[in-house]
């Protein structure tokens, strides 16, 4: 078993990974404590994995709560329904959520935990790779609201993030293309021997060799626990983090949330961000080719849905979180390997690429 530790003093906490990590009563027991664990997971996932989990806990006579599966349902309603749930069984603070599940169900159940009562304990079982190397390291709890996605949630940090490669083999083709999406980034921020090593290691990783899974995950939590450490409420380094995003979150925006993944959205918006650094003269028409090849090869999007528009585009990146005095802010590659946030991207600039 891997372990690594994201230090943020006395909300620090480890991250174990491993091909059995979800078996690994002992560990997931310890950081339960003498607390009630009350394991939030989807309908999907609960036929996969909640009874194994529930046997291994039954010591502690585990609740569980199984909410729909979609987007949709991190909203306020199931918010709402989730912390019934909690009143209803006369759960107080000695409570630990555990979310068994992908971003969806760890945002959300990170949501409750943070505000049930003030706060409870939560812990994060990550089962999709994008929720593995993403979203349940570094705190960012949220609910989407009609008017906007993540616009209703907070930082608050897990009591331990446990990742269970196994659980990939279940997973759908798709689904693990949209989590590479979130590992190349990882590469072009901050690391270009990863970006090389997935390179190299295409057919393994798609076929979910162990190793390689382990030395790719790993990283990329070593990635986000360095950066959330230095910037745990995105004061500054952790928006490098959404590279590609501001472009992604349009395109999600346009489409339909569902239509394209995530993961999809923000791999054709890496290729954005990397052709707009290009024609600011930090990257080669080299350098493009090379991150737009490697997204390609884990069968990701490179190209904007072709109906969208350039007015369409700026209309949504208006509303970005990253914005500052209504000017459109972006992550972009400084030069291969390297990231930093830009305010000087004009209107024009940005009709130019999409009309390109
Ligand atoms: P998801 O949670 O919707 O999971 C994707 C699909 O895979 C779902 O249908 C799910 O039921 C299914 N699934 C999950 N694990 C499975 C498994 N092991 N086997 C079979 N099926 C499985 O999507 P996601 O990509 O994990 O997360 C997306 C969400 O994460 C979005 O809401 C996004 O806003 C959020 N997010 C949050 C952060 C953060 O820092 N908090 C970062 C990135 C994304
Ligand atoms: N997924 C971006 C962040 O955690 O900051």
């Amino acid at each position: 078993m891997l372990e690594l530790t994201v230090n943020l003093d006395e909300r620090s906490y480890p991250i174990y990974i491993g091909q059995s990590a979800l078996q690994d009563n002992g560990r997931l027991a310890h950081h339960i404590g003498d607390c009630r664990p009350v394991i939030i997971t989807n309908e999907t996932i609960a036929p996969l994995y909640l009874e194994r989990l529930l046997a291994q806990l039954a010591p502690l006579n585990p609740l569980h709560f199984i909410i729909p599966d979609g987007e949709q349902y991190k909203s306020l309603a199931w918010f709402e329904q989730i912390s019934a749930f909690l009143l209803e069984n006369n759960c107080g603070r000695d409570t630990c959520l555990i979310a068994l599940g992908g971003g969806v169900v760890g945002d959300l159940t990170g949501f409750v935990a943070a505000c049930y009562q003030r706060g409870i304990p939560f812990i994060q079982i990550p089962t999709t790779l994008l929720s593995q190397v993403d979203s349940s390291v570094g705190g960012k709890t949220a609910v989407n609201h009609p008017l906007g996605k993540n616009m209703i949630g907070a930082f608050y940090q897990p009591q331990a993030v446990f990742i269970d490669t196994q659980s990939l083999h279940t997973l759908p083709v798709r689904e693990f293309a949209a989590g590479m999406a979130e590992v190349i980034k990882y590469g072009l921020i901050y690391d270009t021997e990863l970006f090389a090593y997935l390179e190299q290691h295409i057919l393994s990783l798609q076929q979910l060799d162990e190793a390689c899974l382990q030395h790719v995950i790993y990283r990329c939590c070593e990635i986000k626990a360095l950066i959330v450490a230095q910037d745990e409420k995105e004061q500054g380094l952790r928006a490098l983090l959404n590279l590609g995003h501001t472009f992604a979150h349009a395109i999600e925006a346009q489409m339909g949330y569902g239509v394209w993944l995530h993961g999809e959205a923000v791999a054709t918006g890496m290729v954005l961000a990397a052709k707009l650094a290009q024609s600011r003269g930090d990257l080669s028409s080299d350098d493009v080719a090379r991150i737009t090849q490697l997204i390609a090869q884990y069968n990701l999007p490179t190209a904007i849905p072709p109906q969208m528009t350039s007015e369409q585009f700026l209309l949504h990146m208006r509303k970005d979180k990253k914005n500052k005095k209504g000017t459109i802010r972006f992550i972009l590659p400084t030069q291969f390997g390297q990231c930093a946030l830009v305010d000087d991207v004009t209107d024009d600039q940005v009709r130019a690429l999409i009309e390109q």
